[in-house]
């Protein structure tokens, strides 16, 4: 990934496996619940939902699309962000059925740049944070030449879709959620786009 939409902005860098330990909790509150039972699920032969969970992070880490904010060496949010695939997580060894709504909307957000994750420590919010990785996702999707940006999030997280919103983005599909393990009481998972002028 070009550091170009890094470049502006001192409070950001590209992740490092050092930095694991603070992005496995913020990954996993992109989705209460769902990030864990996904992991359970999907992880190998004698591997714990930790272990896979860091492994797929590290692999994100590995390929430089993972963005953290540091200050004074504490890492007070994370942006994961590439050009959208045609499987919900490259590094994800296999299909399940938690991801097939995933898969559902991924195919109508062809050719976008996507916003895999984005989150801030609790403690944290109300600075900044995601606004300004917002704005650094927007510009790797322009230097990679994409005219949109897609993201998903679920119907329950009022917050972050008021906080889409607020940015430009629109829901342009929706799929129901496979539950399985997960309790939620969402219902719907929302595909918001943005134009990138
Ligand atoms: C949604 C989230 C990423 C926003 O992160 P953030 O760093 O607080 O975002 P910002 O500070 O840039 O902006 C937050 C907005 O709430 C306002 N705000 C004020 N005080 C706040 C507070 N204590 N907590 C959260 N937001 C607050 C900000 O002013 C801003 O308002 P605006 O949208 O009108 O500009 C963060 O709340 C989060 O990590 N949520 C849990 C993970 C999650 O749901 N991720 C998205 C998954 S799709």
């Amino acid at each position: 990934m070009s550091e170009s939409g890094l470049d502006r902005d001192p409070r950001f860098r590209l992740a490092t496996d050092r930095d694991l330990p603070a992005i496995l909790p913020l990954a996993r509150s992109t989705v209460p619940g769902f990030v864990d039972e996904l992991w359970s699920r999907l992880a190998g032969n004698g591997e714990t939902a930790e272990e896979f969970g860091r492994r797929a992070q590290h692999a994100f880490i590995e390929v430089g699309q993972t963005i953290v904010a540091d200050a004074a060496d504490k890492i007070s949010a994370m942006l994961i962000s590439y050009p959208m695939a045609s499987s919900p997580n490259p590094h994800v060894p296999g299909m399940d059925d938690m991801l097939r709504p995933l898969m559902t909307l991924f195919q109508k957000a062809q050719g976008t740049w996507y916003l895999h994750g984005i989150a801030t420590v609790p403690d944290f919010e109300g600075q900044g944070l995601a606004s300004g990785l917002m704005h650094v996702a927007e510009d790797l999707g322009r230097s990679a030449g994409k005219s949109r940006i897609s993201l998903l999030v679920i119907d329950t997280n009022l917050s972050a879709i008021r906080f889409y919103d607020r940015r430009g983005y629109a829901t342009t599909a929706t799929a129901p959620v496979v539950k399985k393990g997960w309790q939620t009481t969402a219902k719907d998972l929302l595909l918001m786009e943005k134009p990138l002028g």
